[in-house]
């Protein structure tokens, strides 16, 4: 009877709970919603130009649906609007659309670093633009303390600040735009990524100069023989050509 009773009170309370645990669980996530970078930085203030970037290569809205999609988190690199000024004139405008994306990208890491967890990231570090293993993207990280240093080969810099850290996004100010390389630095080597592409288009364009050494072979084979495969080889391009 006693055990009745307690099991009943039990079950009374679970019900009463059970609709208040899920009505909360259901309103907790909906308010909020994944964060919002481009609503996050303007509120920021500093990072008129990397927002509109943001927008204009739609790296924002990528970055908004995996932050809604994927479980990994997001790290972000904002350069502030002096970063951007301090830039030679023209330097963002005279890239082509897929290099604007590639620099964005490049501010973005597919995955959330905690700052302290820099201490213990890998170098180079894996952006959303890829390519590190052909060494073009480098990213790479060392850390002091609190002080966290970036290199990209190109540009050094500090994170200067967070402007936000939740448990799936992290944006942290930088005070210089990071340069790739890939578009910033020398031409890569004809040696490392050149060959893929040229495998493929180049084929024809390839067999041509080996015919042409063929061609100056055979020639100088006519030239150290006697005149009479000389004559026969005269006779049979003069038949060929008919
Ligand atoms: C994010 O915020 C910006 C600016 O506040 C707004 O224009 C945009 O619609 C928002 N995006 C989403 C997915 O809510
Ligand atoms: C997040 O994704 C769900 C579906 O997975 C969708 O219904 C919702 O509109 C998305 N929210 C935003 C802010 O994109
Ligand atoms: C970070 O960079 C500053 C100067 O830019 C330098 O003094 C410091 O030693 C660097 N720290 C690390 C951990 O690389
Ligand atoms: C980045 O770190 C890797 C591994 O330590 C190193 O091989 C590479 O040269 C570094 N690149 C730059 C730009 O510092
Ligand atoms: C970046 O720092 C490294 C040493 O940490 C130095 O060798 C290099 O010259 C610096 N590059 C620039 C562009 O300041």
């Amino acid at each position: 009877m006693q055990h009745f009773t307690i099991s009943s009170i039990a079950i009374l309370l679970l019900v009463q709970l059970i609709p208040e645990t899920l009505a909360q669980l259901a309103d907790a996530p909906a308010p909020p919603g994944p964060p919002n970078i481009t609503a996050i930085l303007e509120k920021a203030g500093q990072f008129g130009t990397f927002i509109r970037l943001l927008k204009s290569t739609h790296v924002g809205d990528q970055i908004n649906n995996q932050l809604n999609s994927s479980l990994n988190g997001i790290t972000v690199f904002a350069p502030s609007d002096n970063a951007f000024s301090s830039l030679p004139p023209g330097t963002i405008n005279s890239l082509t659309d897929q290099q604007q994306v590639a620099l964005i990208q490049f501010h973005e890491l597919p995955y959330l670093v905690p700052l302290a967890q820099f201490q213990t990231i890998s170098n180079p570090v894996r952006t959303q633009a890829g390519d590190v293993n052909n060494g073009r993207y480098p990213l790479n990280v060392t850390t002091m303390g609190k002080q966290v240093n970036i290199t990209t080969g190109i540009i050094n810099t500090t994170i200067s600040d967070t402007v936000h850290s939740d448990y799936q996004l992290a944006i942290y100010e930088v005070d210089k735009v990071l340069l790739p390389i890939e578009i910033f630095g020398p031409p890569a080597p004809a040696a490392a990524p050149a060959p893929v592409k040229s495998k493929q288009k180049g084929t024809s364009i390839a067999e041509s100069p080996s015919s042409v050494a063929d061609a100056s072979a055979a020639v100088k084979l006519i030239w150290s023989t006697t005149g009479g495969i000389l004559f026969a080889a005269a006779a049979i391009s003069l038949w060929l050509s008919n």
